[in-house]
């Protein structure tokens, strides 16, 4: 407890990835690239792609049910659903409403947060403060997409490193001095320029021509988005040690957003932390956006790589650009 505010435990974590895996060599009959430039660039193997029949909110709502399960939480008993997802099923209704009517989560409110790839770790602050003031005692944060919707199949570029998949964890108070310690979110507008998806709002609506130039698909400036994310991971996992009151020797387990192989390896050089502290498994899923945190948490959970009491932090970095991070005592 922080002041008169309570924390919030991680009290239960699912996941859901499609079963359709798509590896790189797959890739090599669909644009013109190859396992090995793919490989040495991004560290990625495959990655899974929804079939027709699955959206966001398919695949959200089985790692909620899941998280639910493994929190031992009824769906009444949920106050709030967020859904962070940059691919959402439509404009509106929010993904989180579909999610909390299939989910049978009837006392709970819904919404769906926006923050790039940083979606997961905003919820999670976003959430977190409805434990800490007491508001709320059971609040479902899920991050989930289906980005394979949205890439240019024709766009070597991006079409390489984005995958399908969803996490979802559950937030609940706690009277013990572990849970969410410190966060920080970050953004910078101006930057935002380099990661977008240009058509389909309020800006730029849908017409034939905005589809004809492919403007519903996602245009990236991959080797910008790269040095900003390494830089500003890194800066805001010192950020949250810091505000924690943790020193860098005191962190036990690394947790950053699963972008890109060389990306997480110049953040953890940058912050001295050796490998076997950092999940690792953009290899095997690609980019998942909101639900690559999610997903590396229940890994590092489920191989037993982190224990109670261990001091952890997760970092983020996407459209926006946004940017932040938690520091967690497990
Ligand atoms: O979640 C947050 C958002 N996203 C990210 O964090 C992604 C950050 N960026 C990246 O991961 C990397 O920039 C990429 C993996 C996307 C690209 O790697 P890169 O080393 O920055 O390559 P590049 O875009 O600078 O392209 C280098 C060359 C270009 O050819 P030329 O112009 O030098 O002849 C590209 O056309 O590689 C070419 N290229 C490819 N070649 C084979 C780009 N994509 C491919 C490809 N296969 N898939």
């Amino acid at each position: 407890m922080i002041g008169n505010l309570i924390n919030a435990v991680i009290a239960g974590i699912g996941v859901c990835v499609p079963d359709r895996v798509l590896t790189n060599n797959d890739l090599e009959n669909i644009v013109h690239t190859s396992d090995e430039w793919i490989l040495s660039r991004s560290g990625i193997r495959e990655r899974r792609i929804a079939s027709p029949r699955e959206a966001t909110s398919d695949l959200a709502t089985v790692a909620a049910v899941r998280a639910m399960e493994d929190a031992e939480v009824m769906p009444e008993q949920v106050d709030l659903v967020i859904v962070a997802t940059n691919s959402p099923d439509m404009l509106f209704p929010a993904t989180a409403c579909l999610v909390q009517d299939r989910i049978g989560a009837k006392n709970a409110g819904a919404f769906d947060l926006a923050a790039g790839c940083t979606g997961f770790i905003y919820a999670l602050c976003v959430g977190s403060q409805f434990i800490a003031t007491g508001s709320y005692s059971t609040v479902l944060v899920i991050g989930s997409e289906t980005l394979s919707r949205f890439v240019n199949w024709e766009d070597r570029g991006t079409c390489v490193i984005f995958g399908d998949g969803a996490g979802a964890v559950v937030l609940k108070p706690v009277s013990e001095d572990n849970g969410i310690l410190a966060f920080k979110l970050w953004s910078d507008g101006g930057a935002g320029r380099h990661l977008t998806l240009p058509a389909g709002g309020s800006k730029r609506p849908a017409t034939k021509d905005t589809v004809d130039s492919k403007l519903h698909y996602i245009q990236m400036n991959g080797h910008e988005v790269f040095k900003l994310a390494v830089r500003a991971m890194g800066k805001v996992a010192q950020e949250v040690l810091a505000s924690a009151g943790l020193k860098k020797s005191e962190l036990d387990f690394f947790i950053p957003h699963q972008a890109n192989l060389k990306i997480i390896e110049a953040v953890a050089r940058r912050l001295d932390i050796p490998t076997e502290k950092v999940l690792i498994n953009v290899d095997r899923y690609g980019n998942t956006s909101t639900a690559s945190i999610p997903l590396a948490l229940e890994e590092a959970l489920r191989s037993g790589r982190i224990k109670k009491g261990d001091h952890i932090v997760m970092v983020g970095f996407g459209a926006g650009m946004t940017w932040g991070g938690v520091a967690i005592k497990w």
